[in-house]
């Protein structure tokens, strides 16, 4: 077997190896999960025949899965296995910008070979682009867009073997991450970066944040350098994204927990152990990923036990002023906070639907106490209201339960902070990893993709809990991933209550026979494994990327590398769309003002991808059109 070396992994993965979640079975534990597979397989193959999906829940009296959609303006794009983007025919796509380009025109160069120091890294595009948006403000062009993490043999290619060595390292590799705001804008050679544009901005693991919410001011978050626990510096492993009715961005901390390890063996109280326990935070004295807490001070547990505390939070940031101070809503939760998405209740509340994203946890709900009035007063709308955490139940129907310190026995600002144990007491259902959720603006429900879970079925979650298969996670050891959908009641997104179905579940029926194969509206000619980043457009149309595994044979045969598909959420219909680089994750889409333009975002590409072989590979964003330059979204 070869070896595999964890730089060289996605930060899930590398979560995974390091932090493996406990595997004790009880024998009868494994007998009634037997049982509770073979209840649901036999759904799973009704599911898979078709019948299942199209005759229960919300895509009752659709047309036909089968049914040709008219609202593709597009031919299929085949599956590709090379080391470049394909769009279908009709369509262009050109690199906007790459990790290393200047943001300022004081940057520092890049080498195709060694890529930049540690000298103004803070002036330039950001490494491993996910999610984005895009503002108008004032007739400019804003895109901001997160920067996940960093892949150490890429970004210190002078260092031997990716290892981090020096202070100077962690500040690189620090300021690379977080996220970026640029001024964009379209000319006769293309779309380019506004190079020294004042809205410029780059936000990154150093920058200066504050901390609202119940948990801001707590004992558990305050440090030697911060004794209010209000004033925090950075955010972290930047994922998904969101955008609020009131023209801000939402940037979401997820995997956070790998920044911090530590020097010396510790002696941790109880509830902080069983939360870096929960959050896979790791407690061995050895290097870890990146080696932050070897340099500096602040990541090192045996110095400061209660900076982990201090993210997973969503966090909010004002791009039409470089100077404002990003804020950090601890009432939205504390998890690996994957995306954002907004909505707004008839009454005016507003609605913010988040998945954590690790296997077995949740997905959660947050409404607003106050209402949206445009142009009023926004500033409790992320602060005041009510967390929830949704289950669903076999009969496709689910609930928002409340995380109350009445139902959960916790405090306020506890529940803020271990928000999953929080969740875990109210017997929350453990899904298949959540990663985004989009809200249909042309129709009263949203989508959540459920990436692909190797422990449904096999073992417990980090709490504890039981993740055996059920209606919504119907498959063990799921692989391929599905995406659920929901509809509340009352057409209010606000309501406690909702109907829900899969919209679709991934599979591989030319290599399959039994659920694997997937549900009716996968077939040879859209294959794909692992849905992740998902938006849907002003028409309606369901956008899908995905982040799975691009090997191409076996269960993925024919998949190819990975992929943006679109779905017409009324036939189910779904056809690829685009294909990345060999190597990369689809991640991140954003669209012009004008809706002719699709800004893409092309994560940890392989080279050659997007300079040629014997360069650095770069994280992209490429701008997609349409040769016409008619509308795409
Ligand atoms: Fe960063 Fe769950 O994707
Ligand atoms: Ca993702
Ligand atoms: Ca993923
Ligand atoms: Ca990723």
């Amino acid at each position: 077997m070869t070896q595999v070396d964890p730089r060289d992994l996605s930060f899930d993965d590398w979560d995974e190896l390091h932090f493996p979640r406990s595997d004790e079975q009880e024998f009868d534990q494994v007998v009634e999960r037997a049982i509770s597979r073979r209840g649901f397989l036999s759904g799973i193959v009704a599911f898979g025949s078709g019948a299942a999906v199209m005759g229960t829940g919300l895509l009752k009296g659709s047309t036909a899965m089968a049914a040709q959609s008219d609202r593709f303006a597009f031919t299929q794009l085949a599956a590709q296995t090379d080391g470049t983007v394909h769009v279908p025919e009709g369509y262009n796509w050109d690199v906007l910008v790459r990790w290393g380009d200047p943001l300022f025109s004081d940057a520092p160069e890049f080498s195709a070979e060694t890529g930049h120091g540690v000298v103004g890294s803070d002036r330039v595009f950001g490494e491993n682009t996910d999610g984005m948006e895009l503002f108008n403000v004032g007739g400019h062009e804003l895109l901001v867009v997160n920067s996940e993490y960093v892949n150490t043999k890429v970004n210190l290619p002078a260092a031997q073997e990716g290892k981090v060595q020096s202070a100077d390292d962690v500040t690189l590799l620090q300021n690379l991450q977080g996220v970026s705001v640029m001024e964009v804008a379209e000319g006769e050679n293309g779309w380019a970066v506004v190079v020294d544009s004042p809205f410029n901005r780059r936000i990154h693991h150093r920058t200066e944040m504050v901390l609202d919410g119940p948990a801001a001011g707590h004992d558990l978050l305050k440090t030697e350098a911060d004794a209010t626990g209000t004033q925090s510096l950075g955010t972290f492993n930047n994922c998904g994204s969101g955008r609020t009715p009131w023209g801000t961005y939402l940037t979401c901390e997820e995997n956070f927990n790998g920044y911090f390890g530590t020097t010396a063996e510790l002696e941790l109280d109880e509830t902080v152990a069983a939360g870096f326990k929960r959050y896979g935070v790791r407690t061995k004295v050895d290097e870890g990923r990146y080696n932050y807490h070897g340099f500096d001070a602040r990541f090192d547990l045996s110095k400061n036990p209660n900076e982990p505390h201090r993210a997973g939070y969503l966090v909010e940031i004002d791009p039409a002023d470089p100077n404002a101070t990003p804020v950090k809503h601890t009432a939205l939760g504390r998890f690996k906070h994957e995306n954002a998405a907004c909505a707004v209740a008839p009454d005016g509340r507003v609605v913010v639907y988040m998945g954590d994203d690790e296997r077995g946890e949740f997905m959660y709900k947050w409404v607003s106490r106050d209402v949206y009035v445009p142009g009023g007063d926004t500033s409790t709308l992320l602060s005041e209201g009510q967390l929830f955490v949704a289950k669903f139940n076999d009969d496709m129907t689910g609930e928002w339960v409340a995380l109350t310190p009445a139902a959960t026995g916790m405090e306020a600002a506890e529940i803020a902070i271990f928000t999953r144990t929080a969740a875990s007491a109210v017997g929350a259902t453990t899904m298949d990893r959540p990663e985004w959720i989009a809200v249909n603006p042309t129709a009263i429900e949203a989508y959540c993709c459920l990436t692909n879970n190797k422990n449904r079925g096999v073992k417990p979650n980090a709490g504890g809990d039981d993740t055996s298969v059920n209606a919504v996670n119907p498959r063990e050891a799921n692989k391929y991933g599905q995406i659920v959908r929901w509809r509340p009641h009352g057409d209010n997104h606000a309501a406690s209550t909702f109907d829900w179905d899969l919209y679709v579940m991934a599979g591989n029926p030319t290599v399959h026979d039994d659920a694997r194969k997937g549900s009716a509206n996968v077939n040879a000619g859209n294959l794909f494994n692992s849905p992740d980043g998902m938006q849907i457009d002003t028409t309606g149309l369901l956008w899908i990327q995905t982040d799975g595994k691009d090997n191409n044979e076996g269960d993925f045969a024919g998949m190819g590398n990975n992929q943006m598909l679109a779905g017409d959420p009324v036939t189910g219909e779904i056809r690829r769309f685009l294909t990345g680089p060999k190597g990369s994750e689809v991640t991140g889409l954003t669209w012009s003002s004008d809706k002719r333009t699709m800004f893409v975002g092309i994560q940890h590409p392989k080279a050659p991808f997007p300079d040629g072989e014997g360069a650095l590979p770069r994280s992209s964003i490429v701008v997609v059109k349409r040769d016409d330059n008619a509308k795409v979204g």
